[in-house]
């Protein structure tokens, strides 16, 4: 007798459910959680992108738990569909080929691809077409999002909300190296996909974000930027 799809849909749900486990969670007090609250918010806030990176040296374990941290984020159907690409600065001629693309990219928006309402609105960051820091910062992380998963057969694994998942991963990610004492910058040129060809990555990947990772410079700067207040940013019902 053949069964009736909403039951074999339940069925195979059923069948590649896998093993619950209980849920090691431990719970703190009110005050605590009030307390934590607080003192991530202060933390957090002096978060800000650098522009300016000394070439100091970084410990390269402390790169792979920044880089464990981020695949700790929740991903559409548990997919984690992101890889990240770690490069140290010894790899000078790549460096070199990573910042001679991304500045022909960022040259070319700057003078003709960007609106005049875009330029107006990098205008107060001072940010132009020369990006030194991809040779100076002592690690680049390039994240790139999988538009779909491979099997070892070659098939195709689908993904689910790829954009949001990587998305919430950067943020763990941005979060993860503030909080060891780091700074990056979210950093996008514009077009990414030369990225995809010097790093030889494979066709299911688009480059998402370029993350250089390290310390500022003594003299770094940062423009004197205001956040909205809670008023502005949340609706209360
Ligand atoms: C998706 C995204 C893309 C960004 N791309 C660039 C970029 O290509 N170059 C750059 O200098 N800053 C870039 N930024 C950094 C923003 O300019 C910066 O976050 C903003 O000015 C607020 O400053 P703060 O990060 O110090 O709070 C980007 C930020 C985000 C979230």
């Amino acid at each position: 007798m053949r069964k009736s799809l909403k039951f074999q849909t339940q069925y195979n749900i059923m069948e590649n459910k896998v093993e619950h486990i209980p849920y090691n969670f431990v719970k703190i007090s009110s005050n605590k959680s009030l307390q934590n609250s607080i003192d991530f918010y202060h933390t957090m806030n002096k978060r800000r992108s650098c522009r300016y990176f000394s070439d100091t040296d970084i410990d390269p374990k402390i790169i792979e738990n920044l880089i464990l941290t981020a695949g700790t984020a929740p991903s559409g159907a548990h997919k984690q569909p992101w890889t990240f690409v770690v490069i140290d600065n010894k790899n000078k001629t790549l460096r070199k080929k990573i910042r001679d693309a991304a500045e022909k990219e960022e040259k070319l928006s700057y003078e003709s691809r960007m609106t005049q309402e875009w330029l107006d609105a990098l205008a107060p960051l001072g940010t132009n077409w020369e990006k030194p820091f991809l040779e100076n910062a002592p690690y680049l992380i390039v994240v790139l999002r999988q538009r779909h998963g491979i099997n070892e057969d070659g098939s195709k694994i689908k993904h689910y909300y790829t954009s949001e998942s990587v998305g919430i991963a950067v943020g763990i990610l941005i979060s993860a190296i503030h909080n060891a004492g780091l700074v990056t910058l979210t950093h996008t040129p514009s077009p990414m996909n030369f990225l995809k060809k010097i790093l030889n990555r494979p066709d299911n990947e688009i480059p998402y974000v370029l993350l250089p990772v390290g310390y500022p410079t003594e003299d770094a700067t940062v423009p004197n930027l205001t956040r909205k207040s809670l008023k502005e940013i949340m609706v209360k019902f």
